[in-house]
Parts: C-alpha cells; sequence; structure tokens
C-alpha cells in the first residue's frame, strides 16, 4: 500500500447548534481580538456567539462578507487591509467556501512578509501565526478540513489555488443547523460539488484506502438526501445528513483531491463566472462516462454506493450510476446542459485551453485528458 499523509483540523465539532460551544473553545478563550468573517445571510445567527465573546471582555469585530461570486485578488486585498488594521489573533470565518477560503488566507497573511502572489501555488507558505476557526454554511467545498484555498485573479480570469498544510484550520464546526436557511438551488449545486469531491477521490489515479471509506460513505449520505433537503430546506436530518457527506468530502481533498471535473470547471468558473457547484454538477455525469473505462470496478464500486443495483457487468452498473446520478441531479433542479447556462461551441477550445493549464488536478484523472477530449465532453454537454 502506498503512503499518505492525512492533515486534519485539531479538533472537528460536529452536531445541532454546536456553534453555540464556540466561545468556550480553548482558542477563543486563549485569544483576546477576535475577527470574525461572516457571509452576510449568517450574520444575525451568529450574533449571540460574536455577543457572548464581547461581554466576556474580548475584542471583537465582525467582517460582513458580501461580495458576489470567487473571491478575487482585489476584495481579498480589502479584507486584508481590514485584518491588518485590527491585528486579530484569532480568525473566525463562517460561510461558503468563499468566506472559509478567504478567512484562511486572513489568518495565513495577516502579519507576514509574504503577500498572496507569493503564495499562490503548492507547499509556498512559510508559516500561519493566527489561530483559525472555519465554519461552513453549506454543506459543499468542505474548505474547512482542507488544506486548500482557490481566489479569482481579475487580470487573467484565472482561478488561483494556494495549497499548504498551514491553510488547515486549527478547529473547525459543523453545525447543520446553519444550513437551513441556503436557498433550494444553493443546495443543490453546493451539494452536487461535495458529492462531486467523494467521486473524483475514490475514482482518483491516486486513491487511497484511508480516505476511499470516507468517500463512499459520502456518496450514500449525499445521494440518499440531496433531494429531500432541496425540497425541505428545514429537514434538520437531511441537513445533517449533507453536512456529514461534505465533511468527508473534504476529508478527501487534502490527500486525494479532485481531477478532471474540477479542473474542467476552471474556466467556467474563471471566466464565465459560473458557480464551482453548478460548473461540476453539469460536467459531472459526462466525465465518469469518459473516465469509466480506466476503471469499470471503481465507478461500480461508486454506483452502488449512489444506490444501484448490481448489474451484470462492472460497466453496466457504473453506467446505470451514471444515469443515477443524473436523476438525483435532475430532481435537485441543477440544468443538464451548458448551453442553458449560456455556454456556446464558439469557447469551448478556451474551456480547454484552460482546463489542460490545471495540471495539479488533470494528473489525478484516472484516465489522459487531452484538448480534444476536453473538448469532446464540453460538446456533449451542449
Ligand atoms: N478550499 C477548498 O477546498 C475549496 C473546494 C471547493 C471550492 N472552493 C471554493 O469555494 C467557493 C464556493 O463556495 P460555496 O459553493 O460554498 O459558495 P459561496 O461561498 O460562494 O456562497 C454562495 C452564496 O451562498 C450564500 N450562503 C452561504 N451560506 C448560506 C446560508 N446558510 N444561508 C443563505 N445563504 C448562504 C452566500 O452568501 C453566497 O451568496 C468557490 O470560490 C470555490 O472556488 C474551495
Ligand atoms: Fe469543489
Amino acid at each position: 500500500m502506498n503512503s499518505i499523509i492525512l492533515q486534519q483540523p485539531g479538533k472537528i465539532v460536529f452536531g445541532e447548534n454546536s456553534i453555540q460551544q464556540l466561545p468556550e473553545d480553548n482558542l477563543i478563550l486563549s485569544s483576546n481580538r477576535i475577527l470574525f468573517l461572516i457571509a452576510n445571510p449568517l450574520i444575525n445567527a451568529v450574533k449571540p456567539v460574536f455577543d457572548t465573546m464581547s461581554t466576556a471582555g474580548k475584542k471583537v469585530v465582525v467582517i460582513d462578507y458580501d461580495f458576489p461570486g470567487e473571491p478575487t485578488f482585489d476584495q481579498f486585498d480589502t479584507l486584508l487591509n481590514k485584518s491588518a488594521y485590527f491585528r486579530p489573533d484569532c480568525i473566525v470565518g463562517v460561510g461558503g467556501g468563499s468566506v472559509l477560503d478567504c478567512a484562511k488566507l486572513l489568518a495565513a497573511l495577516t502579519g507576514n512578509e509574504q503577500q498572496l502572489t507569493e503564495i499562490v501555488g503548492i507547499g509556498l507558505l512559510k508559516g500561519r501565526s493566527i489561530k483559525l476557526i472555519c465554519i461552513p454554511s453549506t454543506s459543499g467545498t468542505g474548505s474547512e478540513m482542507s488544506p486548500n484555498a482557490i481566489l479569482l485573479n481579475e487580470e487573467t480570469a484565472a482561478k488561483s489555488g494556494i495549497i499548504s498544510p498551514y491553510l488547515v484550520p486549527d478547529s473547525c464546526y459543523i453545525d447543520p443547523v446553519l444550513t437551513v436557511s441556503l436557498p433550494a438551488r444553493l443546495t443543490a449545486e453546493t451539494g452536487m460539488d461535495a458529492l462531486s469531491h467523494c467521486i473524483e477521490a475514490y475514482t482518483n489515479k491516486f486513491a487511497h484506502p484511508a480516505v476511499d471509506t470516507y468517500a463512499l460513505k459520502g456518496i450514500t449520505l449525499i445521494a440518499d438526501n440531496l433531494e429531500k433537503a432541496c425540497k425541505n430546506g428545514t429537514d434538520l436530518e437531511a441537513r445533517s445528513a449533507l453536512s456529514l457527506g461534505s465533511m468527508y468530502g473534504g476529508l478527501c481533498l487534502g490527500p486525494v483531491n479532485t481531477s478532471a471535473v474540477h479542473a474542467l470547471s476552471y474556466g467556467l468558473g474563471g471566466k464565465f463566472h459560473v458557480a464551482h457547484g453548478l460548473a461540476n454538477a453539469i460536467l459531472l455525469p459526462e466525465v465518469l462516462r469518459f473516465n469509466m473505462p480506466a476503471s469499470p470496478d471503481r465507478h461500480a464500486a461508486v454506483a452502488l454506493a449512489l444506490g444501484v443495483k448490481q448489474g451484470e457487468t462492472d460497466e453496466a452498473t457504473a453506467l446505470a450510476g451514471i444515469v443515477r446520478l443524473q436523476e438525483i441531479s435532475c430532481a435537485c433542479g441543477i440544468p443538464q446542459h451548458l448551453s442553458e447556462i449560456g455556454i456556446t461551441e464558439e469557447v469551448l477550445p478556451e474551456l480547454a485551453d484552460i482546463a489542460m493549464n490545471v495540471t495539479r488536478l488533470l494528473k489525478n484523472n484516472p484516465r489522459v485528458v487531452t484538448k480534444e477530449d476536453a473538448i469532446n465532453i464540453f460538446r456533449k454537454l451542449l
């Protein structure tokens, strides 16, 4: 068996209303200046928690995060200036992947001599001195578990990944109650993102038994509960299952990571501002059809985890799994074609070129993807 490194938050608190335990967290108790970066729709839900800290004598500053789409370098700079002015000793991010990625980078770069542009890439961040707590409010990116952060370079329209063990939070609180306010469309898109993390980890060229179990369990939890949560946002059983599935997906990101679905979605997000989860959801079935011949057994195992019955062959089981995936996606209201989100034939070569540059993810794909393959996959989805 190959060796693998699992780097996870030092403390993971999971459960309904778990955020209420935050004021008693050792990281908070040992901090004096606490900066909250909070997605705008969550401010009221988190207010009692930061009010408790203020009452206990902590200096608390709340930044209301209200940027649309993927966070850009410029937007991050604005946040960094505010953070540098306050000089926090602990940063708490509450929100979807955009907010958590920014909170992770704020903790890394506030008061650090390194500049953002110096740390884009893998393993370039030299350290982090500010404590970091992440609290997801979507069941999607798994950013609260991962060493990754993604910003959009507005000049080049390229999504830039910053990957470092120092970006893994010290603690995370996963409270499904925070996801209840997430509208159905965002629940569907972010849930499909989490599902794609699990599927891309399990079918990955570098898949590993140490995280396979998380990936398969995550697939089942999300497949069984995504439609329920989309139809009834207050179904806390379904919300909790999605939060757990997303956590499992996040646990796969550091050690194994994603592959061609995420690579092909880079241009859709960076250039055409398609939401991360939506782009992945549309691409997932067709990429799986492309990858399946490379490992029919692994793709059949994904299908079984999605809830289909064993077929006569692994190929048959795997294909039934892809159909099941599309049923779930359709039932949750996700568009199935790129043309539905404004993508036309002319832009496919450019989208493929952008994908070809995402070698850090493409190298994980079970099948080599050429530019022509990428164009063909996009074209089938028009
Ligand atoms: N770091 C990682 O490992 C990783 C992995 C995948 C994606 N990402 C990044 O994460 C970002 C996408 O994150 P996301 O899909 O979670 O969406 P998001 O953070 O962009 O949020 C989408 C919208 O949902 C709103 N929202 C969030 N939680 C809510 C709630 N509980 N109730 C009501 N509204 C709520 C936000 O205010 C925002 O308007 C992208 O920038 C992507 O590149 C990071
Ligand atoms: Fe993702």
